[in-house]
């Protein structure tokens, strides 16, 4: 059973595939599955910019892309690169991310934000995505 400071630690491993040469800000998640499997994801960006892609929906869309689709939580962790873990602050989901999570996730799906390696923050997606339109089979 993963608990959070495992998914934390996981998505700091993550972390460090991040591919921001432009913005500098590198973002790692670790996704858990129902069935307690991990799927992590890093930012990748791109020179043209549109094809960009945060670290949350690098780890579902693997997850998707494998025929997973129930998830119980995600841990989240960016910072400017460079920055020593703990000197930062939480990076909490864009809202594109929070959309995606609402196609896969119930409510009490939950979303860690780390600030260090046991320092971190726990929201459910109702809280981060209020009055939520859920999939009609939610
Ligand atoms: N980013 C993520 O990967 N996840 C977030 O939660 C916030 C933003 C990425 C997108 C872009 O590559 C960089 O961080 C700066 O916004």
């Amino acid at each position: 059973m993963t608990n959070d400071k495992e998914l934390v630690r996981l998505a700091y491993e993550a972390q460090k595939n991040a591919y921001c040469p432009y913005s500098h800000w590198a973002v790692g998640a670790a996704l858990l599955t129902a069935d307690g499997r991990i799927y992590t994801g890093c930012n990748i960006e791109n020179n043209t910019f549109t094809p960009s892609v945060c670290a949350e929906r690098v780890a579902f869309f693997k997850a998707v892309s494998e025929g997973v689709k129930e998830f119980t939580a995600i841990a989240i962790v960016g910072n400017a690169v460079g920055t020593p873990i703990g000197e930062g602050d939480v990076c909490p989901p864009c809202g594109v991310c929070r959309q995606v999570m609402t196609e896969f996730c119930s409510a009490d799906f939950r979303i860690v934000l780390g600030r260090s390696y046991d320092d971190f923050e726990t929201y459910t997606l109702a809280q981060l995505m209020p009055k939520m339109s859920l999939p009609l089979d939610k």
